[in-house]
């Protein structure tokens, strides 16, 4: 069985890129959505005149990927605050939406929409509308990051490693109990998959952090409460990124090695259980896509 649904999420070479990495997504084509007028070149859309949105159509497995879980993941590659605007490229046609063709499908959305709503505290504006039309775009519009491997891209590339890492974890970690057991599961993966230098969990023993699984060098045991990255992580409950160790007052250096670091709490009933700590050799590794996928993978199955 196949169903299909529509995103527009920006420019869609890097959408389509996207959900081709899903699996459950049997296939991904760029076109043009819910516009005034029938076949149109993308020299006419690009005047942005017609209505037509740059919009990708998914056809899925639902047997392998709910519509919710696709949602969900469409959420991960766009602003949904942003009007008309995504990353560099802007106008009516690089406005968000989701468009669909059978209202059932409307209501399993909106359950996505009113999650993102409440986390983010502020009204989307991402349309929600059913499908009026879609063209298929022009040939040299298809497939364009398998083409053009270097090319123009709006969305970070790594998020198309994160997503093939996400749902591969979710898939091994689905019927696992054991925290040691995750935690060495997603260490060992995010470390291969990601090519980090150190990648670990320090979990939470009384004032203390105390090292559990992990890949890569040898390192420090025990973290203090509010020491270091991971302690301070631990005390304020949130993720940090640190683009430069030398510059975060307190930062314990387990490897002389390390220069960025990111660490994202592990929580269990909202109380932080533990923390998930990676570092890079290089500067300024990490950023919010980090953030938004390793917090993501931290909560698997929670
Ligand atoms: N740099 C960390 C200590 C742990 S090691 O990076 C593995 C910190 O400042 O908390």
């Amino acid at each position: 069985m196949e169903k299909t649904i529509y995103f527009a999420g920006g420019c869609f070479w890097g959408t389509q890129h996207f959900f081709k990495q899903v699996e459950g997504v049997k296939d991904a084509i760029c076109g043009y959505a819910n516009g005034n007028t029938q076949n149109p070149k993308y020299e006419e859309v690009y005047t942005d005149t017609t209505g037509f949105a740059e919009t990708v159509e998914v056809r899925y497995n639902p047997a392998r990927i709910s519509l919710e879980e696709l949602t969900d993941l469409f959420f991960c590659i766009i602003d949904p605050l942003s009007l008309n605007r995504q990353g560099h490229d802007e106008g009516t046609r690089y406005r968000t939406g989701i468009y669909y063709k059978e209202e059932a499908e409307r209501t399993e959305i909106q359950k996505v929409y009113a999650r993102e709503e409440a986390k983010i505290g502020a009204p989307l504006v991402v349309e929600l509308e059913p499908l009026r039309n879609f063209f298929p775009a022009e040939e040299r519009h298809q497939d364009y990051l398998d083409k053009n491997p270097d090319g123009y891209c709006h969305l970070p590339f790594k998020a198309f490693r994160y997503v093939k890492l996400y749902q591969d974890a979710k898939l091994i970690l689905a019927d696992e109990t054991d925290s040691v057991a995750r935690m060495a599961e997603l260490a060992a993966l995010i470390h291969e998959r990601m090519g980090f230098f150190w990648t670990g969990f320090y979990r939470v023993q009384g004032q203390q952090l105390v090292l559990g699984p992990f890949q890569g060098p040898s390192a420090c045991l025990r973290i203090g409460y509010g020491k270091g990255v991971c302690g301070t992580a631990w005390k304020e409950n949130r993720t940090l990124v640190v683009p430069d160790v030398e510059e975060f007052p307190g930062h314990i250096a387990c490897s002389s090695l390390s220069k960025s670091e990111i660490v994202v709490p592990v929580r269990e009933n909202g109380a932080v259980t533990a923390v998930l700590d990676i570092d890079s050799t290089e500067f300024a590794t990490f950023d919010a896509t980090d953030a938004l996928w390793l917090e993501k993978i931290v909560e698997i199955g929670k």
